[in-house]
């Protein structure tokens, strides 16, 4: 039995878990849910003791959990998988799947070849087929997810506690876990589960504990509440429709793509309409990162020919992508996208600095601090004021500023990736309501998303994609969840869809 009794927890003024009191018991999934910033990462981080509460305590077993070390955790069974990705980008899978206990030759060093191996084999228990020697910062976010999720059960932990670790993954994958899952239980773990997808808490968990504002206000069995109730208690608000109604697309060709080839896209040829938003779905790491990048001069393409609004396109870099008014807002806030260690805003004027730049070429501060506290009001952010570090701030805030530097460039392109993964849902809603209003104003918007729904419901076409080829195209009565999913496969079978 995991148990937390009184806990408090503040950030400066920031009070983040205020007297939490819940246990989680072997052979079971607790749910964590709530709104961005409501505290889930805090709590769940207290009791896998890696930040100490201010007040109140932690027991496993009814010993007290209070170690600061991953190794330490570890020892004691209890492993983590946490919001923001660990793995490090410049080591192979097999250095980051063995970096706290590497085997050792008998003089002490390193065994490669048996780092390797061992490492195959857990790879291939688990059914992910990546490659032990390849560099984790070539996979897609979502393989990288896996991977870290292998790594942590094949400790085979006492406790598993896993923070949004299904948010990069798709339909697939997340299928891919409720096997792991499974077993996990039946061998009598402790799971903590955090999602913003209710459809992953009903399938996963038994109970579900319910936060807001640092408070836990509701412990509930998976069955005894809807997905309403749980929303009312998230928020204190309800909600009606969750998607805006789809406008028509203009008829005047704004993006066409012709044959573009590449590493990892092959025979790519599809048109975008102004106003019109395409969706793009798929098992993850099929190419999509490598489409959207492409587009915005990040990624190298052999062969084809891009014309933006009838003249021909070839971007060499994102700065000559963002001259010709495209946006790219990237699905891996920390690597890509945010300097954490900066002010939300700065962080919001970094793309539009020569918009700010005023004579004698100073930023002009009081706009950039305007702009910021524009952006806090419009979306909500949880933020104390505009020179919080973006660091400081919750998963889904972070991702609310990424989204909302770009809107600032007012692109005539926009080229999202996997944009609500991790918000919660009246984030959710806000967001799409912006990405409805760009196409409106006649703004092409291509949206790749790993939410089969969020592209059914979004986009007036959606491109399916397996190993960088088109594999169908899907609009109008055609265009549903299911057949985004069955069109993911493709002939494959399920172990093979497993990236
Ligand atoms: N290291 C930190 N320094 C300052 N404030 C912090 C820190 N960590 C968290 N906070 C603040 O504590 C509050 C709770 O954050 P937490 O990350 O636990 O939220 P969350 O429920 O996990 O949200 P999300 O769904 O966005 O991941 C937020 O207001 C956040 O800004
Ligand atoms: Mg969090």
């Amino acid at each position: 039995m995991l148990v937390l009794q009184n806990i408090d927890k503040s950030f400066g003024a920031t009070r983040a878990v205020q007297d939490v009191t819940l246990d989680a018991a072997p052979g079971s999934v607790l749910g964590l849910v709530g709104e961005n910033g409501a505290g889930k990462s805090t709590l769940m981080k207290i009791a896998g003791g890696i930040i100490r509460p201010d007040r109140g305590s932690v027991s496993l077993d009814g010993a007290a959990v209070s170690g600061r070390d991953a190794r330490g955790m570890i020892s004691r069974g209890i492993a983590s998988v946490f919001q923001e990705l660990t793995l490090v980008r410049n080591l192979t899978v097999a250095e980051n799947m063995g970096i706290l206990s590497p085997p050792t030759r008998i003089w002490g060093s390193i065994d490669r070849t048996g780092l390797e191996d061992e490492c195959r084999l857990a790879l291939e228990r688990y059914h992910v087929s990546a490659r032990p020697e390849s560099q984790v910062g070539d996979l897609p976010l979502g393989l990288q997810q896996m991977l870290e999720i292998v790594r942590a059960v094949r400790r085979r932990p006492r406790v598993l506690l896993l923070d949004e670790a299904t948010a990069a993954l798709g339909a697939a994958e997340v299928a891919w876990l409720s096997h792991i899952l499974a077993e996990e239980r039946a061998r009598g773990a402790i799971i903590l589960f955090i999602s913003h997808r209710w459809d992953e808490i009903l399938a996963f968990c038994q109970r579900v504990a319910i936060m807001r504002n640092g408070h836990l206000v509701e412990v509930s069995a998976v069955e005894e509440i809807s997905h309403d109730q749980a929303v009312e208690q998230m928020t204190g608000r309800r909600f009606g429709a969750t998607f805006p109604p789809k406008r028509p697309a203009r008829i005047e060709p704004l993006l066409e793509v012709e044959t573009l080839e590449s590493a990892a896209l092959h025979d790519v040829t599809f048109r975008v309409a102004e106003g019109e938003i395409l969706g793009i779905g798929g098992l993850v790491g099929q190419g999509q990162d490598a489409l959207l990048r492409s587009l915005f001069g990040a990624h190298r393409l052999r062969h084809g020919t891009i014309r933006l609004s009838g003249r021909s396109y070839r971007p060499r870099s994102p700065r000559d992508a963002i001259r010709h008014r495209i946006a790219y807002v990237p699905q891996e806030r920390k690597a890509e996208g945010l300097l954490l260690h900066k002010s939300l805003a700065i962080n919001l004027s970094l793309a539009i600095l020569q918009k700010l730049t005023g004579l004698g070429g100073l930023i002009q501060r009081r706009k950039e601090r305007a702009i910021a506290r524009e952006a806090i009001d419009l979306l909500k952010i949880r933020a104390s004021s505009e020179a919080d570090l973006v660091g400081s701030l919750s998963g889904g805030n972070q991702q609310k500023i990424l989204l909302q530097k770009w809107l600032l460039t007012e692109p005539s392109l926009v080229l999202l990736n996997d944009v609500t993964r991790g918000v919660d849902i009246g984030t959710k809603i806000q967001i799409y309501e912006i990405i409805a209003d760009l196409a409106a104003k006649g703004i092409g918007v291509i949206l790749y998303s790993t939410d089969a729904h969020e592209l059914v419901e979004l986009a007036h076409r959606v491109l399916v994609m397996v190993d960088g080829r088109l594999s169908a195209e899907l609009m109008g009565k055609n265009l549903s969840a299911e057949a985004i999913v069955h069109a993911s496969l493709g002939t494959k079978a399920f172990d093979a869809a497993m990236v």
